[in-house]
C-alpha cells in the first residue's frame, strides 16, 4: 500500500478501508462468522488493528484493542460491522470498547443478528462513546452479504455458477463437460467455493463428472487455512453411488435422499427430499450455512432460477462453440418475449481467454 497523505490520516473513509481490507483476510476460515475488521486510530496514527479469523477465536475488536493497550484511551476505533453485544464463545466486544474507554466508535455495517441488532451501538453511547455509522457501508456489506440476508430473512446468499460456450451450452449431449473454461476461470471458482459454507450439485452433474466440489488450490492460500464447504448432492430417487468419489474425500458430505444406511454407515448427513426454498432455510437454520454455490447442470439451475431463489448469477462464458446438440445453459420453454428473465450485469472480468460476468436476477419485470 502507498503512504498515505495527511488528508487520508484525518478521513474515516481511509481508516474504515483499511478496517475492511483486514476483515477480507478471514474470507475463507471465519464461516459460518462474518468478516469483520477493525482499526484503532488515535491522532492520525495506527495504534491496533485486527480481524476476525476464525469461529471460536476472538473478534477483531480484541486483537486491535489488545495491540492499542492503554493508548486505546481516547481514541477512534473503526469496526466493519457492529461490536457484538451478547456472551457467545467470546465476551461482548462493545464491552471491551467500553472499558477500553475509547473516544469513538465508527461502524460500517448495523449488525441485523436479532442478538446484537442495535444493542451494540445501546452499549456504547449509554457509556457516553459518540457512534457514527454509515462510513463505506455499500462495501463493507459485500465482506458478508451470506450472513446479512442470512440473519435478515433466514435464507442463505445463493450464488449460481455457469461455465458455457458462446452458444450457451454447458454440456455435450452425452453429459461431457470438461473443459470449457480455460485454467485461469476455473481457478476462479475455486475462490467462490472457498467463501461459500456449502456447494450444491444435482445428482446428474455427480453421475456424469464424478466431481468432487471441494476447494483444491487457492493461489498464496494454504489449504489448512480454508473452512472447506460443505457438499450437498440433491437425490431425490436414491441414485448416487457408493463408489462416488464425492464420498471418499475427508470433507463434509450431505445428501438431499430418502433415508439409506448405507450412507449414514459412510458418515453421510442427510436430509429429507423437500423443495429448495425449504431446504435453504433448512441450511440456513439448522447448519449455520449462509453462501450457498450452485454448481449444477441446467436441470437445477433453471429450477433454482425459475423459483426465484438466486441472488447472483457467476457466469463464465468461453471463447469456443459446442452445436446445437449440445445442453443449453437454461432449460425453461419460454415463447414470448414477456417470459424473459432478464439481469442487471454488476462486473465484467477477464480470465485468460474467457470472462466472468457478475449477475443480479431482476426479478420483476417491467
Ligand atoms: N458448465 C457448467 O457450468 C456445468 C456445471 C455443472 C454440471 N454441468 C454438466 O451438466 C450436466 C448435468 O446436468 P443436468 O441438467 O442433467 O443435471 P443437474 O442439474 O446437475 O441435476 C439434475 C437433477 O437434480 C435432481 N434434483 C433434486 N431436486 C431438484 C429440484 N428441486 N429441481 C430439479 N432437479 C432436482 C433431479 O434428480 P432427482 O429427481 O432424481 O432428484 C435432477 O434430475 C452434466 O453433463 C455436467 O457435466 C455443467
Amino acid at each position: 500500500m502507498s503512504e498515505p497523505t495527511q488528508d487520508q490520516l484525518f478521513s474515516h473513509q481511509y481508516w474504515m478501508q483499511r478496517a475492511i481490507e483486514l476483515a477480507r483476510l478471514g474470507q475463507y476460515s471465519t464461516k459460518p462468522n462474518p468478516n469483520v475488521g477493525c482499526v484503532i486510530v488515535k491522532e492520525g496514527k495506527l495504534i491496533g488493528q485486527g480481524y476476525h479469523p476464525k469461529a471460536g477465536q476472538p473478534h477483531a475488536e480484541v486483537f486491535a484493542l489488545r495491540q492499542a493497550g492503554e493508548n486505546a484511551k481516547g481514541a477512534t476505533a473503526y469496526v466493519t460491522l457492529e461490536p457484538c453485544a451478547h456472551y457467545g464463545r467470546t465476551p461482548p466486544c462493545a464491552e471491551a470498547l467500553v472499558k477500553a474507554q475509547v473516544r469513538k466508535v465508527i461502524i460500517a455495517c448495523s449488525d441485523p443478528n436479532p442478538l446484537v441488532a442495535g444493542k451494540g451501538v445501546q452499549i456504547l453511547q449509554a457509556a457516553g462513546i459518540e457512534v457514527e455509522t454509515g462510513i463505506c457501508t455499500e462495501t463493507a456489506r459485500t465482506l458478508n452479504f451470506g450472513f446479512l440476508k442470512a440473519m435478515s430473512t433466514g435464507l442463505p446468499y445463493v450464488r449460481l455458477k455457469v461455465a458455457s460456450s458462446l452458444d450457451g451450452r454447458t454440456a455435450m449431449a452425452s453429459g461431457e463437460s470438461k473443459w470449457i473454461t480455460g485454467s485461469i476461470a476455473r481457478q476462479d471458482v475455486q475462490h467462490w467455493r472457498a467463501i461459500s459454507g456449502a456447494v450444491i450439485t444435482g445428482i446428474q452433474t455427480v453421475l456424469a463428472d464424478d466431481c468432487e466440489l471441494n476447494v483444491r488450490v487457492l493461489e498464496g492460500v494454504e489449504l489448512a487455512n480454508i473452512v472447506q464447504p460443505k457438499r450437498i448432492i440433491l437425490d431425490r430417487q436414491a441414485q448416487l453411488p457408493l463408489t462416488a468419489k464425492i464420498l471418499h474425500n475427508p470433507e463434509t458430505v450431505m445428501v438431499m435422499t430418502p433415508f439409506r444406511q448405507e450412507l449414514a454407515d459412510l458418515g453421510v448427513i442427510q436430509l429429507a427430499p423437500q423443495p429448495l426454498n425449504q431446504l435453504l432455510q433448512t441450511l440456513s437454520q439448522q447448519y449455520q450455512i449462509y453462501d450457498v454455490l450452485v454448481e449444477s447442470g441446467a436441470t437445477l439451475s433453471t429450477a433454482f432460477l425459475q423459483q426465484g431463489l438466486v441472488d447472483e448469477m457467476i457466469s463464465y462464458i468461453a471463447p469456443t462453440l459446442l452445436g446445437q446438440s449440445a445442453r443449453a445453459m437454461f432449460n425453461a420453454e419460454f415463447s414470448q418475449m414477456a417470459e424473459q428473465r432478464r439481469f442487471e450485469l454488476v462486473d465484467v472480468t477477464q480470465l485468460g481467454q474467457d470472462i466472468r460476468l457478475r449477475l443480479l436476477p431482476i426479478q420483476e419485470m417491467i
